[in-house]
Formats: C-alpha cells, structure tokens, sequence
C-alpha cells in the first residue's frame, strides 16, 4: 500500500477518488486551494472511508509549501487534479488558464523532482482529440484541442512525456477522461457546480429538482442517431477505480503513456434525458435550441488500451449514473453550501 498525493482531492473527481484510494487501503494526503470546492467534501470522504484523510490547505502553484509537504510526509505517487476546468472562462481568461493548469504542473513536477517522487497520474480529457475525424476515438488519434482549456491539457502531456524522457525513474499516465457524471452511491459526494451548471448532467439534475424550469437541447440537427449530441458518459465512481488502476500501472512500469478512460457507449442528449427520468421517476422538461458553438456532434471512446494495460472497464450502468446523481442532488439540493 502507498501514501498518495491528491491536488483538487477535494473536488468533484478528487473526492470520489480519495473514497476508493482509502478503500484500496492506501493513505491519502490532500492539497487543495478550494477555489472550486469545499472542505466539507473532504469531510464526508473521511465519514465514507472511515478513515482520515491528511489535509493540505493551499496552492499547487506555491512551491515552498509543496517543498515542507514533500519533507513532512513521504509520498510514493501524486494524482494530479488541480486545476480550473470550464471551457467558456479559458477562452475569457486564457492566461489564468495557462498559469493555474500549466504553471501549476510544473511547480508540483518541479517539487516532485526534489523528493524523489516520481510517479504521477494526470486528469487529462477527452477534449484534447478536438472535433474527432473517427470514433470511436483511439489514443493515436491527433492531439488538436481548440479552446485554451483543452490546450494546457495537451501541453501538461507534452510536459509530463518529455520528463518521463530527461529521468529514467520517471513515470506518468495521463488518463483521458470522457464525460464524468453520477455521484457516489451513498449520495454524500457528488458534482456540486458552483454556477449554472455548462455540463448537461448536472443541468438535467437541476431542472429534475426544480431549481432550474427547462433544459435547452442545443441543437437536433447534428448528423446523430436523433440529431442530437453524443457523449460517453462514465460513472464517476467507475472512473475513480481507473485511477487506483493507474497507481497500480505506475508501481510496475514507468515512462509515458494516456489513456483513454470511457465506457465504450455513445448516448445522445434526448437518450440521455429519458434515461433519466426511466431511472428516477422525475420529469426533465426540454425545449430544442440552437446548437452550443464550439460543440462537436460525437466522441465516445475505444476504451481498449485501459483495459489491456490498466486491467480497467466501466461497469456501472447509465441507470445506476442516472440514479446516483439524482440521489446527490436530493439530498443536497444546494451542494455543499446545505451545511
Ligand atoms: P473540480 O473543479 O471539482 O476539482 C478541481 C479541484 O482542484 C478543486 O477542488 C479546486 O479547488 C482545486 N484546485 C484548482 N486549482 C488549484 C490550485 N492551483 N491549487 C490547489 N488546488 C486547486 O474539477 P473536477 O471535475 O473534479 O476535475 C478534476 C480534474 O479532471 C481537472 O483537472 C479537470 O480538468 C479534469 N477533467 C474533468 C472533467 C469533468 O468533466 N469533470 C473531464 C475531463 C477532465
Ligand atoms: C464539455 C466541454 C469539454 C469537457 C467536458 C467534460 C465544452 C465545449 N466542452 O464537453 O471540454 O472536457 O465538458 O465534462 O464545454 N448539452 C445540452 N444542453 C445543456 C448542456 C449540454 O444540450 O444545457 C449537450 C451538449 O451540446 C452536448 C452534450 O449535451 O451534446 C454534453 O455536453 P457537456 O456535458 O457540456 O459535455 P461536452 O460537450 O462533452
């Protein structure tokens, strides 16, 4: 069992993972900045686990506190969450971007270098393949993100596989993440946005719950199986397990390599939206709007490689997705902030 670094361990990935990293048996230590979550959420991952979670209160970007991190507790492997993540605000704020997501990375790789820990796991996304030119996507598909969001996740790869080069005792997975929805099934932990959701889940969720009168369908006329979009929506309890699998790549390989983690499965909107309401008995009213700039009419994975070499596969099913997420949003029907 190891001692794990989690950055962003207290946001919506970073906290279902620190759940499994406990239940695997491994001890967690968490640093996060709560730019985007709260305390709260580590809080409740201690009450899952019934184990504790060694909190760090602070920036990934701040080296000298990373540098009395790595002295205090001896870490084997870091997974890398921290970082901003809306789409919209990187094309505003593309250098508050290319700092937090990029600097940031360094300064932790940086201050990793000097402890000796060698081993990492990034969050990268299924955004950096762009608009795809077949699906389902492998890994070798071209690297061509189009906002400044998507670009510093390919260029943290970059980053991360050219260290993986300059030192031989050097190891990453940057795992690809399709669409991560769905909550933990205790419902304690979930996806908690701190504005009008952007991702369609959260949103249906809302709308589901009242907090919101209709979801707009952007778009019906993308060349899909009822014209609207499609993603691979994964279980995030499922994608919480890829990472414990990465750790365990990490311990018996090194050098570079991404993966994509998916489930396989393309789901349209309209699909979506009636899965929900099959799953949970709530009604998701919808009118049909003009299409999202910036949209892609599909991307969902061929989720192969994790399977060969993370020994990795999505389990859970989009009813148990549906289900989960609608769990969380009741019981915490204004996130975190309830408390
Ligand atoms: P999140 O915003 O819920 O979690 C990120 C966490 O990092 C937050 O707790 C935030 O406070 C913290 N953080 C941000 N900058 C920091 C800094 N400089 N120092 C310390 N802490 C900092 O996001 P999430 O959905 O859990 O995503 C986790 C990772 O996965 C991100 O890197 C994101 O880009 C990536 N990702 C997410 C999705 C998705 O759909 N949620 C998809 C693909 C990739
Ligand atoms: C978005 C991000 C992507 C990020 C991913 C992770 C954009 C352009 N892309 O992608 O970079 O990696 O989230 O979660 O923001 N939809 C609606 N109504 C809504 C919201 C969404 O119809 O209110 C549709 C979209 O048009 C799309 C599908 O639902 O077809 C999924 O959208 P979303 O959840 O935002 O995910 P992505 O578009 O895959």
């Amino acid at each position: 069992m190891a001692r794990i670094l989690v950055t962003g361990g207290a946001g919506y990935i970073g906290s279902h993972t620190m759940v499994e990293l406990l239940a695997a048996g491994h001890d967690v230590v968490c640093l996060d900045n709560f730019s985007n979550s709260s305390p709260e959420a580590v809080k409740r991952v201690q009450e899952i686990a019934g184990r504790e979670v060694r909190l760090f209160t602070g920036d990934i970007r701040d080296r000298s506190l990373l540098d009395s991190l790595f002295h205090a507790v001896k870490v084997d492997a870091v997974i890398h969450f921290a970082a901003l993540k809306a789409v919209g605000e990187s094309v505003a704020k593309p250098l508050a971007y290319y700092e937090n997501n990029v600097a940031g990375t360094l300064t932790l790789l940086e201050a990793m270098r000097a402890a000796h820990v060698m081993r990492i796991v990034f969050s990268s996304s299924a955004t950096v393949y762009g608009n795809p030119d077949k699906l389902p996507i492998t890994e070798d598909a071209p690297v061509r993100p189009f906002n400044p969001y998507g670009q510093t996740k390919a260029m943290v790869e970059q980053i991360l596989r050219d260290w993986c080069v300059a030192e031989p005792g050097a190891a990453a997975v940057a795992l690809r993440y399709f669409n991560p929805v769905g909550a933990h099934p205790s419902g304690r932990i979930g996806e908690d946005p701190a504005d009008i959701p952007n991702n369609l889940f959260p949103f249906i969720t809302q709308v589901a719950i009242g907090k919101r009168e209709r979801l707009s369908v952007f778009g019906n006329d993308w060349p899909t199986v009822d014209g609207t979009g499609v993603r691979d929506y994964l279980h995030v309890v499922d994608l919480a397990l890829g990472h414990v699998k990465a750790l365990d790549w990490l311990a018996r390989d090194h050098g570079f390599v991404a993966i994509n983690l998916g489930t396989g499965q393309g789901t349209s909107v309209l699909e979506m939206v009636h899965a929900f309401e099959s799953a949970t008995g709530a009604k998701v009213p919808h009118t049909i709007v003009a299409r999202r700039p910036g949209d892609i009419a599909a991307c969902w994975a061929d989720a192969s490689l994790a399977h060969r070499l993370l020994h990795w596969q999505a389990t859970r099913s989009l009813e148990d997705l549906c289900a989960s997420g609608w769990r969380w949003q009741q019981a915490n029907p204004e996130g975190y902030r309830t408390v």
